[in-house]
């Protein structure tokens, strides 16, 4: 049984994010998606609120394995001891990503080194995506349909209306 976790900020969760854990399904046997709280990015949506949206968003998501989503706070390597993790997934979209995500890896190996980091690239047409450009796109009332699955689209296109409404 082999078990991975995929942490994120999960900001919202995107179309991106979602083919990351369809392809981590035929890999792995269980998948942990750990929410992390990550204050310093000041979240749109509290911990809580990414864990509820991803869960019913997974509902339809065409997977293999054994799907958790949880919020977590401290290190990943901590979580991943704790949960017995085989690996941490990430994605990778694009060069740029890479050195960051080295950094995070090697760190990660260094704290814990039963863990390794699988990288899984995207689909091309998701390379483009974050969680930050959805906001923006929202925040604009632009039309984030083909970013996030509908669920999302609604909740993060009724707290800019709300937000626009208040100014
Ligand atoms: N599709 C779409 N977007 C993607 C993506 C994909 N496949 N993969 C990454 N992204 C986006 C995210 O939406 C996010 O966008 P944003 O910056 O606009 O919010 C960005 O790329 C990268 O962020 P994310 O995947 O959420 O990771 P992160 O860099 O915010 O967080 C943690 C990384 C939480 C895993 C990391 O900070 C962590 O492990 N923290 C715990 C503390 C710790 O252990 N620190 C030591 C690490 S060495």
């Amino acid at each position: 049984m082999k078990t991975a976790i995929y942490p994120g900020t999960f900001d919202p969760i995107t179309y991106g994010h979602l083919d990351i854990i369809e392809r981590a399904s035929r890999l792995f046997d269980k998948i942990i998606i750990t929410v992390a709280q990550n204050p310093t990015k000041s979240p749109l949506l509290s911990a809580e609120e990414r864990v509820e949206l991803i869960r019913k968003v997974l509902v339809d998501v065409d997977v293999d394995a054994t799907l958790i989503v949880e919020p977590f706070e401290g290190l990943i390597v901590d979580f991943a001891r704790k949960r017995k993790a085989d690996a941490i997934i990430r994605g990778l979209r694009a060069i740029s990503d890479f050195e960051y995500e080295l950094q995070m890896a090697l760190v990660n190996r260094r704290l814990y080194p039963k863990v390794s980091t699988v990288f899984l690239m995207p689909h091309e047409k998701y390379t483009y995506l974050n969680s930050s450009i959805v906001k923006e796109v929202a925040s604009f009332g632009g039309d984030i349909e083909n970013f996030v699955p509908p669920l999302v689209r609604e909740t993060i296109e009724n707290i800019y209306k709300q937000k626009r409404k208040k100014r």
